[in-house]
């Protein structure tokens, strides 16, 4: 490192996500409900069932509702600042519309906090990872109806009054975009999305966002220094050619997603936003208390999920590509992870940039890996992965992150998606695998559930001990 190679801030939080129905199983244990995953044994990719089926695997996931001590132990000894993990709502409320919350599942955050606090580790608390309980998916029609800013307000309030002195940071919901594209995983929408109509889709959009505004109002009341953020899939977008048209095609696409992030920063709709709908003929039900709730409490910090970017074009001979819940156009120039994911590390720097010229708010980047097919072969401490593509990839992202923050922009922390495999959100296998630390569970259900350290997990050990100045600028990186 020379005097002039950018370099992290002090402070920056340095860690790993996780998402309650991804890791923790036990998904009828402590007065747990059931919620929309349990009924989602293929992911995104296969019909949703009646019943909790036991070729899903997310019921028993990685079993960290049993083994959370163990694994928060390898975090720490990666040295992790942060760990980003959600709450399972149906293990609060199993139903979703009760009055009083489960005191069990309460209890079972109490003892993870209590052991990320014996570590010294932050915790970061997303309050709705795509774990809607399946009684509001059903009875209600999930985010469609808006009683479920009020059961939201009431989840919400239990979890602010009763870890808000240990959490500082917390994001309300994860990838609240994506509702646009999967609405039952999202937005716990029950009606199937071939019959879903724009305007019940937009409705809930709506329902979430003055949600979102309603539980930041109540962290601030309860505790004026707890963090409030919200979450944003994040893909950039960008023209498949200089034609001007390509240009605007591409804009439109990222307008979809700034839209959420302009409501939650800016406290209004956009115009662009509201034009379109007008162009749909969905008439939002906006009332005057929405209006001031969405103006008065807007958001600490915007945090975003980061894997790929996307390209967009008007022609019709369109290639379209693989992705993160939103396809796009395949981009000629990238290449792409097994999953059909383009890899794009500037694409980073671009993000984050756009992000903070936009809203000049701090920025956290929560969600960032790739998901990739391991190999356990025996290694001198054990058996282990060598997954040096892991390693290159996130060296890659993170050199475009210092970059950024050379550029100006506010980054508070990384946390790489998936720290500890764990079962995937799209595809629900555990073949897609983002850990440092493999879990022995396959596919098929079989394996042991041990644990075993991946060469990447000591390279980011080594990397946080260093406040980043381990990274490489790797020649050719963006090729
Ligand atoms: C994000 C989600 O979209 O991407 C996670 O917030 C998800 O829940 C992650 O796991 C990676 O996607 P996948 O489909 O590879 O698990």
């Amino acid at each position: 490192m020379t005097a002039t190679t950018p370099a992290f801030p002090d402070g920056f939080l340095w860690g790993g996500a996780t998402a309650a129905n991804q890791v923790e199983g036990a998904y009828n244990e402590g007065g747990k409900g059931l919620s929309v995953q349990d009924v989602m044994p293929g992911g995104i990719v296969r019909p949703r069932t009646q019943e909790p089926t036991p070729d899903n695997l997310k019921l028993e996931a990685i079993d960290f509702y049993h083994r959370y001590k163990e694994d928060i132990a390898l975090f720490a000894e990666m040295g992790f600042k942060v760990f980003r993990f959600s709450i399972a709502w149906s293990r609060i409320f199993p139903l979703g519309d009760e009055e009083q919350p489960n005191e069990e599942g309460l209890a079972f955050y109490d003892r993870v906090l209590d052991e990320l606090e014996r570590y010294g580790i932050e915790p970061l608390v997303t309050i709705s990872h795509y774990e809607t309980p399946l009684h509001l998916a059903r009875t209600y029609d999930g985010w469609a109806d808006r009683r479920m800013v009020g059961f939201f307000e009431r989840y919400a309030r239990t979890l602010f009054e009763r870890y808000g002195r240990r959490v500082r940071y917390w994001l309300t919901f994860n990838e609240i975009n994506s509702v646009l594209h999967e609405p039952f995983m999202s937005g716990g929408i029950n009606t199937p999305k071939e019959e879903l109509s724009e305007q019940d889709l937009y409705q809930a959009v709506h329902h979430e966002l003055v949600a979102s505004a309603a539980a930041t109002r109540i962290a601030h009341e309860i505790d004026p220094g707890i963090q409030v953020g919200c979450m944003i899939l994040a893909i950039p977008f960008y023209p498949l050619t200089p034609d001007p048209r390509d240009v605007w095609a591409a804009k439109q696409a990222e307008r979809d997603n700034y839209a959420f992030g302009d409501v939650h920063v800016r406290g209004a709709y956009p115009g662009y936003f509201l034009r379109k709908l007008a162009e749909k003929g969905v008439e939002l039900e906006v009332t005057e208390a929405d209006r001031a709730l969405l103006a008065e409490h807007t958001v600490d910090f915007v945090s975003f999920s980061y894997y790929m970017s996307s390209c967009e074009t008007v022609s019709q001979e369109r290639e379209s590509g693989g992705g993160n819940l939103m396809g796009g156009v395949v981009n000629p120039t990238l290449k792409v992870s097994e999953w059909g994911w383009a890899i794009d590390p500037l694409g980073l720097r671009t993000i984050l940039n756009d992000y903070w010229d936009r809203w000049g708010k701090p920025l956290f980047i929560v969600e960032n890996g790739l998901g990739a097919k391991d190999v356990l072969v025996a290694g001198p401490d054990g058996p282990t992965v060598k997954d040096g593509y892991r390693i290159d990839y996130m060296n890659d992202h993170l050199v475009q992150v210092r970059e950024a923050i050379a550029d100006g922009v506010q980054v508070l922390g990384y946390t790489s998606w998936g720290c500890i495999d764990l079962v995937s959100a799209s595809t629900a296998q555990m073949s897609k695998r983002y850990g440092f630390i493999y879990v022995d569970r396959h596919d098929d259900g079989t394996g042991t559930l041990e644990r075993y350290r991946k060469r990447s997990f000591y390279w980011y050990r080594d990397l946080i001990a260093s406040n980043g100045a381990t990274l490489v600028e790797r020649t050719g990186a963006q090729d």
